[in-house]
């Protein structure tokens, strides 16, 4: 039996996404079949279609999806059939560095950045051709094969669209607070750029029980929506960064203790670092495009005692930490739903692409 499924496909990076009927192979040892209920839309899709980041192709896109495990190969013992599911875009190899150290977030053989199945197989097959799948799990597809490892069960009663994002976003930046920056309770934390990510840093700073979080964003809306999850107070920014720095200052006795970027331009990190009052740390959290460099005065960083930390994926241990937010969810500690403003259809991908060129809406998620 050949299963078809429909999937946004990436030919060509630069160029725009298409949705097509491709075969999906069936799960074998150590792989599982998901039927996909939600996918968010997260910029490093966007960084991908734009040619910002160097990927293989062709490629079905997508890597912040959750769904209902539908069939499992042999030997596969968890996750189960039936379970609801949360997809981790990153696999550790668990012998390198980092994952003999138990970093295993940072690992950079992770099999997920090739694109393929664990054995360089690939889940999706269009004429004689395979097609990869995006970090090892191509979630912009009606169904996936994916490793059994990169299927995280959830408790019951989790919306799967929430589902979807703790795969990405909320991971990421609730991560990147409480594990990368070990934000301590009263703290003042700043976060500029207010999408999935950025709004989930305002949530995991609330969860640390930061006193002061000021939100930065430059559409207006967003600071609404931050304002709704936690934040105490907003910023709107324009490009003038030596006035928000400035602003930034005053609002918190001379700059915040944690300043969170989560764009990944230059320019704001930049703004992040500038920002920083004596002993304070700028955590990066945005990815530029490739080869993006950004400068510092290096004088008073150092002798202030300053910080710059670098977070991949929040720190992420998906098997404890996907179910422990997940709870989070479900106890409306962490009110993600807040951060759903479009639910689109496979096919409206482009134009959610489009609209996040623009800074509309904060997560657009595909349901299936
Ligand atoms: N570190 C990681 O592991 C990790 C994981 C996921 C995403 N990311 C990266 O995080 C970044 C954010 O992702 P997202 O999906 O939340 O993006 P997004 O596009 O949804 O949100 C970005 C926000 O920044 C705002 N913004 C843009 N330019 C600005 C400026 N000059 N000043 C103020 N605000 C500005 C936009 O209005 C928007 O609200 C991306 O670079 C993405 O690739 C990193
Ligand atoms: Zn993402
Ligand atoms: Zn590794």
């Amino acid at each position: 039996m050949t299963t078809v499924v429909r999937a946004v496909v990436l030919e060509e990076v630069g160029r725009p996404a298409v949705v097509r009927e491709l075969e999906l192979i069936e799960p074998r040892a150590g792989e599982v079949r998901v039927r996909m209920l939600a996918s968010g839309v997260c910029h490093s899709d966007l960084h991908v279609r734009d040619g910002e980041w160097d990927r293989p192709t062709p490629i079905v896109m997508g890597h912040e999806g959750a769904g209902i495990v539908e069939a499992v190969g042999p030997g596969v013992t968890t996750p189960r059939v039936g379970q609801l599911v949360a997809l981790s875009w990153l696999i550790p190899c668990g012998v390198c560095r980092s994952c003999r150290r138990g970093q295993v977030w940072a690992c950079p053989d992770s099999p997920s950045y090739r694109h393929t199945l664990l054995d360089g197989e690939m889940a999706f097959r269009e004429a004689s051709r395979g097609v990869r799948s995006y970090c090892a799990i191509g979630t912009m597809a009606e169904m996936s094969v994916v490793p059994a490892g990169a299927a995280i069960p959830l408790p019951d009663g989790v919306d799967p669209a929430a589902a979807a994002l703790i795969g990405c976003c909320v991971t990421t930046g609730v991560g990147a607070v409480l594990k990368t920056a070990n934000v301590p309770a009263g703290s003042s934390v700043a976060v500029i750029g207010l999408g999935g990510v950025g709004l989930s840093c305002v949530m995991g700073a609330v969860v640390a029980g930061a006193s002061q979080i000021v939100a930065i964003d430059r559409v207006a809306s967003k600071l609404d929506v931050a304002r709704s999850v936690g934040s105490t107070d907003a910023l709107l920014a324009d490009d003038d960064a030596a006035a928000t720095v400035e602003a930034l200052r005053e609002l918190t006795d001379g700059g915040p203790d944690f300043v969170f970027e989560a764009i990944g331009r230059s320019s704001t990190v930049e703004l992040a670092i500038a920002a920083l009052p004596v002993g304070g740390t700028a955590v990066l959290v945005g990815m530029t495009p490739l080869g993006e460099r950004a400068s510092f005065d290096v004088y008073p960083f150092v002798d202030g005692s300053r910080r710059i930390l670098g977070s991949n994926y929040g720190f992420a241990e998906p098997a404890l930490d996907f179910p422990l937010y997940a709870t989070w969810v479900a106890e409306g500690r962490l009110p993600v739903d807040r951060l759903i403003d479009r639910r689109i259809a496979l096919d409206d991908i482009e134009d959610a692409f489009a609209a996040m060129r623009l800074g509309q809406f904060v997560r657009q998620v595909i349901t299936f």
